[in-house]
């Protein structure tokens, strides 16, 4: 069976900055071959999130995700996509030691999963990152407002930018944005200040829990699918209920194998041998 759209040219970075003020940009997290197939001629842009360690691996956060892991989920997101922009998170410790340390984990990033970008949280305190990667070939989109990996010292995953710290925001972005970064992730901030951010800056800005606004929105593909079945976040359109179809279909099977009804006739392979030869 064929899923999914015709399909489109390859995207790029050069491409996606180009869409600033345009089309909508489309984008969702993927971990897994199957689902990069499934959302690749869907999607402009397809992030191997870091999130990948809360969604399958049962993390409590995402400081436990290392380069490795994202080395193999982003190896198996590559052999899924044919047309979506690919980019990879580097994860909590990879980059905020050292520009040259943000290219060290980026080119192998890029060298085994043959993604076409990186992702990096921060924002004023990396924009020398950000540029000294770009200046060497690294494309970037970059990650502001609320960043998980600063989780223990944000305090929680609450909304940022209520209050006094909007400015700070709004400058994470335009130091993003002049760094070189090809566009940024705004997560989790009022309406008003992603509207601000989006007119203000030049490269396009890709909402979660953002603004209608935005350049375009990205999602945790698990999140808009409903695999977590208590896992509701008001800036989440949930698309399927995936945990509640996977529970009736588990629980069917369970009653099936209990009560002998599977596996039934057109289950077995029942035409030969006519007998079964006595062991021995
Ligand atoms: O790790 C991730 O999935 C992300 C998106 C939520 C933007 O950073």
């Amino acid at each position: 069976m064929t899923y999914g759209k015709a399909p489109k040219p390859p995207q790029s970075p050069p491409g996606i900055l180009a869409r600033k003020g345009g089309e909508p940009i489309v984008c969702l997290t993927a971990y897994t071959t199957p689902i990069a197939q499934l959302v690749d001629s869907h999607c402009d842009l397809v992030l191997v999130g870091d999130s990948v360690g809360m969604v399958l691996h049962g993390l409590p956060n995402t400081l436990g995700v290392d380069l490795d892991m994202m080395v193999m989920h982003g190896k198996a997101v590559r052999r899924g996509l044919k047309s979506a922009l690919m980019v990879v998170d580097l994860p909590f410790g990879t980059y905020e030691e050292s520009p040259e340390q943000a290219f060290r984990n980026a080119t192998r990033l890029m060298r085994e999963t043959g993604c076409d970008a990186v992702k990096l949280e921060g924002g004023v305190h990396m924009a020398e990152t950000i540029a000294f990667l770009t200046r060497r070939s690294i494309p970037v989109m970059a990650h502001v407002g609320l960043t998980p990996q600063s989780v223990h010292t944000i305090g929680g995953y609450k909304v940022q930018g209520r209050g006094a710290n909007a400015h700070a925001i709004l400058r994470d972005a335009q130091a993003v944005s002049e760094a070189g970064a090809f566009a940024v992730v705004i997560e989790k901030v009022p309406d008003i200040l992603a509207r601000r951010i989006t007119s203000d800056i030049d490269i396009p800005t890709i909402g979660i829990g953002a603004s209608a606004a935005c350049d375009g929105q990205i999602l945790v593909v698990d999140d808009m699918l409903g695999t977590f079945a208590d896992f509701r976040p008001k800036f989440v359109k949930r698309y399927a209920q995936l945990a509640d179809d996977a529970d009736r279909a588990i629980s069917a099977y369970a009653e099936d194998v209990r009560s002998r009804r599977f596996p039934a006739a057109e289950h077995v392979f029942g035409d030969v041998p006519a007998s079964v030869p006595d062991a021995g």
